[in-house]
């Protein structure tokens, strides 16, 4: 299927590792100028390797929560890249400790994961919405999660903040479409990337040593009994949806919480 993405100027928060870092490099795959931007200094390194693809790349030093440097990032992305078309939002933190039951945390542990999760993806689209708006074409991706929609225990924070991120995706998406602009959020299940390890280590860390699972046995286990193709997601698939929702294929598609699962979460 030709994307038709050529030429676009894709800016992707959170291009350093694990997710985005791999829908940097499928955009630059679909021939589009990428921007990344990430608070590792990875970020040049990956920006590089995607520039070998063939397009522009540009890379930044950013913290989302900083909203005056993700606004001077994006002038400097329209400067040099050109019109941005395509936002995506991966970035996503875990509070470092789990629930079952919420009281195992400190309300102390939730205002950094709300900051980074939450006013980040909000940050970012006031950074970028302006010029989109007046040329009226373009999209934008935030990244939730299953866990904010089933009130998943595992990290409360982290859940409450996926929640939060969906309802921002569907006010933008509102927003937006008069604009002809369109959002949708990826919600993946289990990805096996850097977050996801943490999450392992964090989850098993108080059981008795000769019970503690391995990343492997954790993850086999744990979507074997949540998601009914029992399968992880690889971040290969879960960029091919991402660019597959960026494209005009998905002209129609917005304001959608998109299962990247396995079969975790249905909804109609
Ligand atoms: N891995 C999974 O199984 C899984 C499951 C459900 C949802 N998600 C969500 O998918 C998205 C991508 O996850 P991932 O697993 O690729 O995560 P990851 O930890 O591998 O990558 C996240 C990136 O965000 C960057 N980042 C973190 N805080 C930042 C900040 N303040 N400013 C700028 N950059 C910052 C990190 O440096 C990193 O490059 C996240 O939003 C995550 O919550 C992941």
């Amino acid at each position: 299927m030709n994307l038709e993405l050529a030429g676009h100027v894709a800016v992707v928060v959170g291009g350093a590792n694990g997710m985005g870092r791999m829908i940097a490099k499928t955009f630059a795959a679909e021939g589009a100028a990428v921007a990344l931007l990430d608070r590792d200094p990875a970020v040049d390194e990956i920006a590089h390797e995607a520039a070998a693809q063939g397009g522009a790349t540009l890379s930044a030093q950013v913290d989302v929560t900083d909203f005056e440097a993700i606004q001077a990032v994006a002038t400097r992305v329209e400067n040099e890249l050109g019109p941005v078309r395509h936002v995506i939002f991966t970035v996503g933190i875990d509070s470092g400790k789990g629930g079952f039951p919420f009281w195992n945390l400190e309300p102390s542990d939730w205002p950094r994961v709300h900051d980074v999760n939450v006013i980040g993806a909000v940050n970012t689209a006031h950074a970028f919405y302006a010029p989109m708006i007046a040329r009226r074409q373009g999209t934008f991706c935030f990244f939730s999660s299953v866990a904010g929609q089933i009130g998943s225990q595992t990290d409360p924070p982290y859940s409450v903040s996926k929640a939060a991120v969906l309802s921002f995706m569907q006010i933008a998406a509102k927003d937006f479409a008069p604009y002809n602009i369109r959002a949708n959020a990826i919600c993946p299940g289990m990805v096996d990337t850097p977050l996801q390890r943490r999450i392992h280590k964090f989850s098993t860390a108080d059981l008795p040593e000769d019970e503690r699972p391995t990343y492997e046995e954790w993850y086999t286990e744990k979507i074997g009994r949540l998601a009914v193709l029992g399968k992880l997601t690889s971040p290969e698939e879960i960029a091919a949806t991402v660019v597959f929702l960026a494209s005009d294929h998905a002209r129609t598609i917005t304001g959608q919480a998109v299962n990247v699962d396995s079969g975790w979460v249905m909804h109609w």
